[in-house]
């Protein structure tokens, strides 16, 4: 199995660099900045004969070497400059999500993709209406890293893994829905834990000043592709296709979903509170509001 990822930025790079080290797939690496692919490929292909790793890599500048993907995970994208507003933003990366979508459909006409560049919910709804591919298999990543931000906060002095009892549902931002179903948490730690994850991004770009995270979601990225490729049918938050569920339609969202080789098995409705119902309406609102804009 060929992964294809597509920008070599901060994520891509990471994403390619785990998958590579744990020998998961052969990837090839895409970057429209001259030389960044090759440069990060090689370099991480030299990082083999110490893991022992057997997977390879190539580094691109033409989307033509990811014919055949089996996967094709989308990073491209353009980070908020100072001035930039956010619907320059917005236009700007939907552009590079229209330019790719269409080449992912030439030449990957099969594959499962998955979309990490911001805004994500709308970008993913772009590539699946750009690619015309079936819902199912266009995922947008955003509710493994954002319910792992919400357990860190509240635990972080346990190992936990994404284990469906506290995570975030909604949109990849302000609006996200944070959901508790554990017993025995506190509520003030709750809350607090929420509101840290929810601003999770904005405190990391602080501290860095230049750039944005790319660590866990570079993590979250590769425990849906293991997910995926090893077919786990397992149950993980993401960005998906709703169809009725929710009882809304034609949107992009973050929900439960069973994750596994056909991509999206299926959505889990999961039985909110009135608050939570509020709370998830107000983010489908925002995501409509931004989809319109594309
Ligand atoms: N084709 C291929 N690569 C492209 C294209 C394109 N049309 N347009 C831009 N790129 C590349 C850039 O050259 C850059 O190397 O995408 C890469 C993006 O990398 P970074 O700027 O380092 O951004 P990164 O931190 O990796 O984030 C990527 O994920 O989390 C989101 O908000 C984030 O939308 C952003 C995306």
């Amino acid at each position: 199995m060929k992964i294809a990822v597509i920008g070599a930025g901060n994520v891509g790079a990471m994403v390619a660099g785990r998958v590579v080290d744990a020998g998961l797939a052969d990837v090839v690496l895409i970057d429209i900045a001259p030389g960044l692919a090759k440069g990060k490929a090689l370099d991480i292909s030299d990082s083999r004969p110490i893991t022992g790793s057997l997977s390879k890599i190539e580094g691109s500048e033409d989307l033509k070497a990811t014919q055949g993907a089996g996967i094709v995970v989308v990073t491209a994208g353009l980070a908020r400059k100072p001035g930039m507003s956010r619907d320059d933003l917005l236009r700007k990366n939907s552009e590079i999500i229209k330019d790719v979508s269409g080449k992912i459909k030439r030449y990957s006409p099969s594959a499962i993709v998955i979309v990490v560049t911001n805004p994500l919910d709308a970008m993913t709804y772009l590539a699946m209406k750009t690619t015309g591919f079936e819902p199912a298999r266009v995922i947008g990543m955003a509710g493994v890293l954002d319910s792992a931000r919400f357990m860190n906060a509240v635990s972080p002095d346990i190992a936990v893994t994404q284990d469906e009892k506290v995570f975030m549902m909604g949109s990849h931002g302000d609006t996200m829905v944070a959901i508790n179903r554990s017993d025995g948490l506190d509520d003030k730690i709750f809350k607090q834990g929420a509101e840290r994850a929810r601003n999770r991004g904005a405190e990391i770009v602080g501290h860095l000043k230049t750039g944005s995270a790319y660590f866990a979601p570079s993590a979250a990225v590769f425990y849906m592709l293991k997910a995926i490729l090893k077919n786990e049918n397992r149950t993980v938050c993401c960005s998906a296709y709703l169809q009725g569920e929710y009882g809304e339609k034609d949107i992009y969202i973050g929900v439960p979903v069973v994750l596994g080789s056909s991509g999206v098995v299926r959505i889990i409705e999961i039985e909110f509170t009135e608050q939570e119902k509020k709370a998830f309406k107000k983010s489908v609102s925002q995501i409509h509001e931004t989809i319109a804009k594309i």
